[in-house]
């Protein structure tokens, strides 16, 4: 069914109150087809644009959306190969991501465990590559199949197609907007190979008592540091990181580090160094600062939150406050992480 003038607050992590022209969910391809058919013979609108929405925390809303929003609701999760070492589990773009993590860990499945609770759905993840404590879907990633909306037929889409990066795909650059993903293989471990360098969760485990690794353990332990310093966007309207980490040349890094001992930078194979952008903001003195209803975390200087009824624009104009107040300070340019509507 088609909703006119529907608000999509409910439908994106940040709270945003937007409205959309029309609005639908849909569940199988076929549904999927009509209404994007419908969309062509609309006159509704003349731009006739379409959003494909998962579960909304990974997006900003600065005004209303003058098109058809269509909400992914594709469910299913199946074990479609299975050999020696792995096992091939196809999910629906519309499950939600954590229950899936959960799932794989009932099942003795391993390779995503470091993933959990992250909030959104299978058909969104490998849009930016998601990642987390050491891991990304890019690791466990088999093949996806999209539907092409111009040309209407489906498309299978393996690793090396779907030019995964650091938050990073071809959906997000290339081919934005073209594909519908539907839904994702992921090829998993029977023997966990288990994934414990990025410090805290270390730490983590053993503050847990945690006496021998498992896959709940790490599961648990992720879940405990996301938890600590994450805002719960059921509570405080956010989408996460806002902005990415930055890539410098390492002769850039090593003269900020004479000027600024503290800054935290990570070692990358081609030879340059990842700073923490949060380190950078937070230098910048924007941890916890509050401007009406828009903010950035005290906890996190990464993540921008809603205190309330914040608009789209707000949001965005703080991140462009920050990302001007960054260059000035350490001459390093902020990307956004978050798609801007
Ligand atoms: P949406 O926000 O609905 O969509 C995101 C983008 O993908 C949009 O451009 C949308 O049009 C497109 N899209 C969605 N579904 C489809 C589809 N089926 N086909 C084609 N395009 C589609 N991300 C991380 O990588 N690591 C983290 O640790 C992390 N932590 C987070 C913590 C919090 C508290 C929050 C709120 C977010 C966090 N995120 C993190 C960001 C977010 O969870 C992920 O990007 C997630 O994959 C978004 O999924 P979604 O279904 O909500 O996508
Ligand atoms: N830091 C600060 N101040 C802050 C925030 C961070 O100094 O306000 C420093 C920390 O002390 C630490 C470093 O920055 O030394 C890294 O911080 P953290 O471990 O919290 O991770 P992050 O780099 O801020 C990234 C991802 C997260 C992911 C975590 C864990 C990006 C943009 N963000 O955050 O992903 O969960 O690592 O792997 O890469 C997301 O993408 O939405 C997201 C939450």
């Amino acid at each position: 069914m088609v909703q006119k003038s529907i608000s999509i607050k409910q439908y994106n992590t940040f709270g945003i109150n937007v409205y959309a022209d029309l609005f639908a969910k849909f569940s199988s391809i076929d549904e999927l087809h009509e209404l994007l058919e419908f969309n062509q013979r609309s006159t509704f609108n003349d731009q006739r644009k379409t959003l494909i929405l998962g579960g909304g925390s990974n997006i900003l809303f600065t005004k209303n959306f003058e098109g058809l929003v269509l909400k992914n609701e594709i469910k299913g999760i199946k074990v479609i190969k299975e050999d020696e070492h792995h096992i091939y589990v196809q999910a629906g773009a519309g499950e939600n991501w954590h229950q899936f993590v959960l799932y794989c860990i009932k099942n003795n499945w391993a390779g995503v465990e470091n993933l959990s609770l992250i909030p959104g759905n299978i058909g969104a993840s490998p849009m930016q590559n998601i990642g987390a404590y050491g891991v990304e879907i890019k690791d466990v990633f088999y093949s996806l199949e999209a539907y092409h909306i111009r040309d209407k037929k489906i498309v299978n889409f393996t690793l090396n197609d779907c030019e995964f990066g650091y938050r990073d795909s071809v959906f997000k650059k290339k081919f934005n907007n073209e594909f519908v993903i539907t839904d994702v293989t992921f090829r998993l471990n029977r023997i966990p190979n288990f994934n414990i360098s990025y410090g805290a969760i270390g730490q983590e485990l053993e503050k847990m008592g945690a006496k021998d690794l498992s896959l709940q353990a790490v599961s648990q332990a992720v879940i405990n540091i996301r938890s600590s310093k994450l805002p719960d966007p059921a509570v405080i309207g956010n989408a996460g990181s806002f902005f990415k980490n930055a890539e410098i040349q390492n002769s850039k890094f090593k003269s900020l580090k004479e000027t600024f001992p503290g800054i935290v930078g990570y070692d990358l194979p081609n030879g340059n160094v990842k700073i923490a952008a949060g380190w950078l903001i937070e230098q910048c003195g924007w941890k916890g600062y509050r401007k009406g209803n828009a903010g950035c975390h005290v906890k996190q200087a990464l993540v921008l939150v809603n205190y309330g009824h914040a608009k789209g624009s707000e949001i965005y104009d703080l991140s462009e406050e920050i990302i001007q107040s960054v260059k000035e300070k350490f001459g390093v340019g902020l990307e956004r992480e978050v798609n801007i509507i």
